[in-house]
């Protein structure tokens, strides 16, 4: 017999992105909101995401939505800038209108909103994939957050995997860091978007690069606060005491998640599973 549903607030909320890179995401999230459940997806199969066009990441977005619905997630959120980017108002009306009216929070204006109340000159910098860079996401969401700031935005193609694979350290992953710096470093800004999950874990490399005075703007904290109050709103936050589990799906190698996984989370990663991911659209 299947066990009966949990009551909405016990629900996880769900997390995902297009590999590991959202676990630094996650970490934050576990910090700031230990009593909630999280269930995490990586779609490592169709890592990286950073080269994609708006059409395909729109139809992954979809895809993940439609799984982690089925699971029955009672929030979702975006880690992955790439797939906020490209995907975040349709992906949001869409699921707000299925008959569990679940909302999806994603990084680009959590992010933007913090790079604004940062920067003291308005000179502000992005770093992110290329696909990111494409949509203009940052560009609008700065605008409206900041319409005095200017934003100089650097794409960084091959960025994202070379971080993954050249770990502890890699020269190519320092003389790539250090090309990108340059614009924002010409640029005088005195704020930096890390527009990319990834990035993060060269945070040291940045700041030594860019100067200790510029300030790192990574989306997690950010986007925890946004967590909390939208949950707050829904009257969808936890009311359980201790510590919450979190669950891992992924749709490539299970090891390989773990290996790579463990390095992203610095926590331990324990169950995780293979999924294959049905096309949304197709259907
Ligand atoms: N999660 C992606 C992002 O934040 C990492 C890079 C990629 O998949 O290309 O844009």
């Amino acid at each position: 017999m299947s066990s009966p549903a949990p009551p909405p607030r016990e629900r996880p909320i769900a997390v995902f992105d297009s590999g590991v890179g959202g676990l630094t995401v996650l970490q934050e999230l576990l910090v700031e909101l230990p009593h909630e459940d999280f269930l995490y997806l990586g779609d490592t199969a169709r890592f990286p995401y950073g080269e994609h066009s708006a059409a395909d990441l729109e139809r992954f977005a979809l895809e993940i939505a439609e799984h982690l619905l089925a699971r029955r997630a009672k929030l979702l959120v975006v880690a992955c800038n790439a797939l906020s980017s490209a995907a975040l108002p349709s992906l949001r009306a869409r699921m707000l209108s299925t008959t569990l009216g679940v909302d999806v929070l994603g990084v680009i204006e959590p992010e933007s909103r913090i790079a604004a109340a940062h920067s003291a000159s308005r000179r502000i910098g992005l770093l992110a994939t290329t696909a990111t860079v494409a949509s203009g996401a940052y560009d609008r969401a700065l605008q409206a957050a900041a319409p005095d700031a200017t934003l100089t935005s650097v794409a960084c193609p091959g960025l994202a995997p070379m971080i993954q694979e050249g770990f502890p350290v890699d020269h190519r992953v320092v003389d790539a860091v250090r090309g990108y710096c340059a614009p924002l470093r010409e640029a005088g800004v005195d704020t930096v978007i890390l527009g990319c999950t990834h990035y993060p874990l060269v945070a040291p490399m940045l700041q030594r690069m860019l100067g200790p005075g510029v300030t790192l703007v990574s989306s997690g904290r950010a986007l925890a606060l946004s967590v909390a109050s939208s949950l707050e709103l829904a009257g969808l936050s936890s009311e359980a005491s201790g510590e919450g589990d979190y669950r891992f799906l992924c749709t490539g190698d299970v090891e390989a998640f773990r290996a790579v996984g463990s390095r992203f989370l610095q926590l331990p990663i324990e169950q995780i599973e293979h999924v294959e991911l049905r096309s949304a659209v197709a259907a």
